[in-house]
């Protein structure tokens, strides 16, 4: 099986037709597509499109409909981050992600000794961040959009009452989160039914709430009926979320995060999102060496991209927090002389070692369980967006009366400095919880040019593995010649500073491949992160058709036109 994989490949690196174009593997569609985590979801965002809605309003039609189709991930209980592009080549960025509560302190999550309490910010109700997906996608709709509401969320709405065909990963997971659906929420809940492959699961709370927010708009949620119903079950359960908390929740737009990597532009999420500067870093350590030359997931390739993701996530965990709050020094951490000399004790022979190296030194005044969907429109729009509930089903309290899950969010500020998170990620001041603050996230919606013109629109769910996911996916398709679809199915490897470890997809590299590193003092991680991301891409190819990559380690589906 290893063998097999490790030959796909190396057969499909540079198999190009004809016109010099690497012969397309995904879906091909002439105008317009999505790409999503469930095919209900990226159906309904195509019906949009070919209705005459652009991008946005598929935007909008899309993250609803995963709500619906794709709970696990998908959500309005949530937040995340989106980058478009317009046709004309205008940029932007939204930022919808959840806020910290104002009764949330820094310590909320330590006992009296200072120890950080496990599971508080995962399992319980003070896990719960304030949620910003409604508020993101009326933004969108607001500044973007073209079809009226009604008419885009007609057909998400009958999706919750026709109601979703369970596929086996699906039943999978439902089985692996049951018991802790249960523990929260009691055994009358939706998800206590031990649903089956083939199983329908109807959504009539749901539908009944976005029927409101149909009627009512953005409002309904953050002041009406349905801010009510979720703030009295949240206080029920023990969350300090109120109904002034809801009101004063605003989605931000933000100046997109821009670098170049050789003739790339990419675009993507800049603060609180980590996903943008992350990215920036690794490419621009690794743009000095022929990547292309040391070949597709060699040791060599694998070296440069581990050393630059080290030397990243090390200064993802000192400097990166909400910009509202501390100040961020963007330009410092992505500058050339920064980057090359932060490169500058890395060596073939040795691994770096994660203890014996700590952030950069600025001077400034100063799950994995996410989903995330690619669109572009029969206009040559194009947006790029990622939404969470953080862990698998949030929190897991899942409000029965309006039909969905909450997030787990606050557990992505650092609860106490140098304490990993569910990601094992370790943060520092600079992300440390504040009322209405904005926790860190490494969630990279990217969409990247070439030549002035649309190339690819990218992004991954995974937790600490997002940015490295997205990374490898550009490189694939970029350095590699590997069509969209092979590029997203290509096996995947990861380091974030700490731990130390190069985790590995299991059972797609080569034994030799781990023996050499192993020799260079490298951990090697092939147990753990059975899946690293599931990317959504779009790819426009030469002749401007557009070429889907819809992972394969889901139920990830092209539809286009
Ligand atoms: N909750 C995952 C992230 O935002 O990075």
């Amino acid at each position: 099986m290893k063998k097999i994989i490790i030959l796909l490949s190396v057969l499909s690196l540079g198999c190009k037709t004809q016109n010099n174009m690497v012969q397309p593997t995904g879906l091909v569609a002439n105008a317009a597509m999505v790409v999503s985590a469930r095919e209900e979801a990226s159906k309904i965002g195509v019906e949009i499109m070919r209705r005459g809605g652009n991008a946005f309003d598929a935007m909008v039609a899309t993250e609803l409909a995963l709500a619906v189709a794709y709970p696990f991930a998908g959500n309005i209980g949530g937040g995340g981050f989106m980058v478009y592009r317009k046709a004309n080549g205008e940029i932007g960025s939204l930022d919808y992600r959840e806020k910290a509560p104002l009764a949330a302190t820094k310590d909320m999550f330590l006992d009296e000794n200072g120890n950080v309490i496990k599971g508080k910010s995962t399992e319980s109700p003070l896990a719960i961040g304030i949620p910003g997906t409604v508020a993101g996608v009326f933004a969108v709709h607001e500044k973007l959009g073209s079809l009226p509401i009604e008419e885009i969320l007609k057909p998400v709405i009958e999706l919750a009452e026709r109601g979703v065909v369970v596929t086996k990963k699906q039943e999978n997971r439902l089985n692996d989160y049951r018991d802790k659906i249960i523990k929260v929420n009691g055994d009358k809940t939706l998800f206590a039914t031990a649903f089956k492959e083939n199983d329908i699961i109807k959504y009539p709370a749901l539908a009944a709430t976005l029927k409101r927010i149909s009627k009512n708009g953005r409002d309904e949620f953050y002041k009406g009926e349905t801010a009510k119903i979720l703030v009295n079950y949240l206080q029920e359960k023990g969350a300090i979320i109120t109904l002034e908390d809801l009101d004063k929740y605003e989605a931000k737009w933000r100046t997109p995060l821009i670098f170049d990597y050789k003739d790339l532009k990419v675009i993507s999420m800049a603060p609180p999102s980590s996903g943008g500067i992350c990215l920036a870093q690794i490419f621009k350590m690794a743009e000095p060496f022929d990547l292309a030359k040391m070949g597709h997931n060699s040791t060599e390739a694998i070296q440069v991209i581990v050393e630059a993701e080290r030397r990243a996530y090390a200064d993802r965990s000192y400097f990166l927090g909400d910009p509202d709050f501390v100040k961020t020094p963007l330009k410092e951490l992505t500058s050339d002389d920064y980057l090359k000399q932060r490169m500058s004790n890395f060596s073939f022979e040795k691994a770096t070692l994660s203890s014996e190296m700590k952030e950069g030194k600025v001077m400034y005044n100063e799950s994995t369980e996410t989903t995330h969907y690619s669109i572009v429109d029969q206009f040559g729009n194009a947006v790029s967006s990622t939404t969470t509930l953080n862990d698998g089903y949030g929190s897991k309290y899942y409000c029965d009366e309006l039909g969905f899950f909450l997030n787990n969010e606050m557990d992505d500020f650092s609860s106490k400095p140098g304490e990993p998170n569910l990601f094992g990620l370790v943060g520092n001041e600079a992300n440390s919880i504040a009322p209405q603050k904005r926790m860190l996230s490494s969630m990279t919606p990217t969409i990247v040019e070439k030549n002035g013109k649309l190339f690819m629109v990218v992004g991954s769910p995974g937790g600490s593995t997002i940015i490295t996911s997205v990374l490898q996916t550009i490189l694939n398709v970029y350095e590699y010649s590997l069509s969209m679809q092979d590029a997203v199915n290509a096996p995947r490897f990861h380091h974030q500073w700490l731990p130390d470890l190069i985790t590995f997809e299991p059972n797609t590299f080569d034994t030799t491949t781990f023996e050499t590193l192993k020799s260079k003092g490298y951990l090697i991680n092939e147990k753990t992160n059975p899946v690293i991301g599931k990317v959504d891409a779009i790819l426009v190819l030469p002749n401007k058709k557009l070429e889907g990559g819809a992972d394969f380690r889901g139920d990830d589906k092209a539809v286009g036109f």
